[in-house]
């Protein structure tokens, strides 16, 4: 497996690879990661992983400073898993000004505004912009991004087509731990008694799956606040059903598309995770 700390090294690696396969991540990585990469071996495909813990996704200046490093252990990983090239930039190798680039800056209309993004304004421009970065840097044919960030895998099959670039986008389904807590690399950050309690998240998901022919949007939200009001280890930030067409609230008994997404506080941990209900 090559490491690639510079975007020349990258290139020159990368320079007779057809058929790339990308799996650009923040590291600290989980078996969520690890099956992203094995899906792009198994499709015989170049496969490259980034590590980069990308500052202008973070609209929260303590996550970014806590967000978990263990480039060692991700190194083994991605070598176990058969990934042939890693790239580990320093922020100058992406970002050479501090002035952002205006070409990767760009319009996601509703979908970075809505929902995830209403709660952490600029978060899926910064995602749009370092996507953009590294897909020009690796120029995948494939790239696979986890079904558990919902919006975000919005997010970039909109910057593809932004963009007009020739790239698959891959989403690959939620990884979950044995009770059903969705992998994360914030997970690691849980204390005990936050773990045992995060659980939660998932039982209010599959909670509305069980409901979502027989009682209304509205009805299921406000069980789930229920729930989780009696919890005091969590707190709920949002809990939504949306049409995953267009994130538009859905308000009806019975929809024929419906998808539940979820944002909780364990601590000052911020955990995410969606279920499709129909
Ligand atoms: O999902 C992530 O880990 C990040 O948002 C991504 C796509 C690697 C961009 O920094």
């Amino acid at each position: 497996m090559y490491i690639a700390r510079t975007i020349t090294e990258l290139k020159n690696h990368l320079a007779q690879a057809k058929n790339i396969g990308f799996v650009p991540t923040m590291g600290a990585l989980h078996d969520g990661h690890i099956s992203l990469i094995q899906e792009s071996v198994s499709r015989n495909l170049y496969t490259v992983a980034s590590i980069f813990v990308n500052p202008t996704q973070f609209n929260n200046a303590a996550d970014f400073e806590k967000y978990p490093i263990d480039t060692e252990a991700d190194l083994k990983k991605l070598k176990t898993a058969g990934c042939d090239l890693v790239f580990l930039p320093a922020k100058a190798e992406l970002y050479p000004s501090e002035v952002a680039d205006q070409k990767y800056i760009h319009d996601f209309g509703k979908l970075e505004t809505t929902i995830e993004g209403a709660y952490r304004p600029g978060h899926f421009k910064g995602v749009g912009q370092i996507v953009h970065i590294l897909f020009e840097c690796v120029n995948p044919k494939t790239a696979f991004f986890g079904e558990k960030d919902f919006q975000q895998l919005q997010v970039i099959k909109r910057l593809v087509k932004l963009i007009g670039a020739d790239i698959e986008i891959v989403g690959m389904p939620t990884i979950r731990e044995s009770d059903g807590l969705a992998m994360s690399s914030r997970n690691r950050r849980l204390s005990d008694e936050n773990r045992a309690a995060s659980v939660l998240l998932y039982k209010a998901l599959t909670f509305a799956k069980a409901n979502i022919h027989i009682m209304k949007p509205s009805q299921i939200k406000a069980e789930v606040q229920a729930l989780f009001s009696k919890d005091q280890w969590l707190d709920l930030e949002y809990f939504e059903i949306l049409n995953p067409s267009d994130f538009e609230l859905v308000e009806e008994i019975n929809p024929t598309n419906a998808h539940a997404v979820i944002a909780a506080y364990a601590g000052d941990i911020r955990l995410i995770d969606n279920l499709k209900l129909v």
